[in-house]
């Protein structure tokens, strides 16, 4: 199968491109605009790979996305697999500006050319249309807001909380209505918390295991028993595959890991791990309109045949070592603009 992924050059995607060329032989063209969080060090053991092929450039540049999908003549794409945001709820509430850009425009951008492509006119000659093209919308569990009890499923409500879910939902809706209104044959994954190699430090995880690792303080919200539903980046990347493959069109599949943790537990076994100070951890200001639990049912997407193969435990035991190992790719994240980021976040300096 050819694939345009937007977008592989950050967490979540370069794990995806890394599944499909190893364990399915795709060729896979990568669209991506390389923000802060997207990085060619992602691409580093697959870069050579001739079935692989990157252009840089936004989902929301409609001549970024027609020189994707045009460049593949010999292997036309047979689909999209759309992974492009901003993902940071801390950052979306500071600056909800490019939240709205790469969710709405964005994601409205991909569907025309998807439609375009469909339609057969100008870049697929009708051949996508007898393919079957297949659009998949990446998305997560943040869509339904905060679960006290249970665990969401497809048909609960719509309840986004932070500018980051909120523009997110808006781009699952605006998927479903490409579905309803055109028939473009798109399906849309929902995930729950990732963590594995190549996540940016801004996230919980790996924030906290480099800060555990240099001796800086360990920011927990509040009182860290906010809890979030563990998945492994390679778990969610197969089980966007099955829908890729698998899922019909017009639904909607949670992907939920197989765990679920509190943020101090979490932090916790990362000190234990990294045989970091207790002393380290420090509870700061709460998140504004922090979501107290997520939960996911992944009935729908188990019955295609996917189930998760990492618990948290072995995978988080798993992901510290990486990042104790692979310092090239964290250093220069640690020494660049995100420092600046995290004072403006933390109001203090990391330490080294
Ligand atoms: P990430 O922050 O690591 O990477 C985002 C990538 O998107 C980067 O490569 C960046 O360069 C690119 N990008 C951003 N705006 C773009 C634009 N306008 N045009 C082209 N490229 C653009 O993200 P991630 O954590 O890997 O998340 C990937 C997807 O998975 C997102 O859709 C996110 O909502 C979803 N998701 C993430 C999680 C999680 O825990 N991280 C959980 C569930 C779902
Ligand atoms: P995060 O990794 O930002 O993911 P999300 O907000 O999408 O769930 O945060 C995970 C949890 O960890 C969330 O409850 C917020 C909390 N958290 C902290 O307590 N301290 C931190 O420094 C960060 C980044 C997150």
């Amino acid at each position: 199968m050819t694939v345009l992924v937007c977008v592989g050059a950050g967490f979540i995607g370069s794990n995806f491109v890394r599944l499909r060329l190893r364990e399915h032989e795709d060729e896979v063209v990568v669209l991506d605009k390389l923000t802060y969080a997207g990085r060619e060090e992602n691409f580093h053991d697959f870069s050579d790979d001739p079935g692989f092929r990157f252009v840089h450039g936004a989902i929301e540049d409609p001549q970024a996305v027609a020189g994707a999908l045009e460049g593949g003549e010999e292997h036309p794409i047979e689909a999209i697999v759309n992974f492009a945001a901003e993902t940071h709820v801390d950052r979306s509430i500071a600056e909800p500006d490019a939240f709205v850009r790469t969710h709405a425009l964005g994601t409205y951008v991909l569907l025309e050319a998807a439609r375009t492509l469909l339609k057969g006119a100008p870049h697929g000659g009708g051949r996508a249309g007898e393919r079957g093209l297949r659009y998949v919308q990446v998305s997560t569990d943040e869509v339904y807001g905060s679960i006290e009890d249970g665990s969401f499923t497809e048909d609960s409500p719509l309840r986004p909380s932070s500018p980051y879910s909120a523009t997110k939902t808006g781009a699952d809706l605006l998927v479903a209505s490409y579905f309803h209104t055109y028939g473009l044959p798109a399906a849309i994954c929902r995930g729950s918390n990732n963590y594995g190699p190549y996540q940016y430090p801004e996230k919980l995880i790996p924030l906290m295991i480099l800060n555990a690792l240099h001796g800086d303080p360990l920011p927990v919200y509040g009182d860290g028993m906010q809890v979030r539903n563990w998945i492994h980046a390679t778990d969610f990347g197969r089980a966007i595959g099955h829908v890729l493959e698998h899922g019909e069109p017009g639904e909607v599949y949670n992907a939920g890991g197989p765990d679920e943790c509190p943020n101090i537990e979490v932090v916790r076994r990362i000190i234990e791990l990294t045989g970091a100070e207790e002393s380290l951890v420090e509870h700061v200001t709460d998140r504004p309109g922090h979501d107290r639990r997520y939960s996911l049912s992944s009935e729908k997407v188990r019955a295609l045949g996917w189930e998760p193969r990492v618990r948290f435990a072995e995978g988080l035991e798993q992901t510290v070592a990486w990042y104790r190992e692979n310092a090239w790719w964290w250093e220069p994240i640690r020494s660049g603009d995100y420092r600046e980021y995290y004072e403006r976040q933390y109001g203090r300096s990391l330490q080294a």
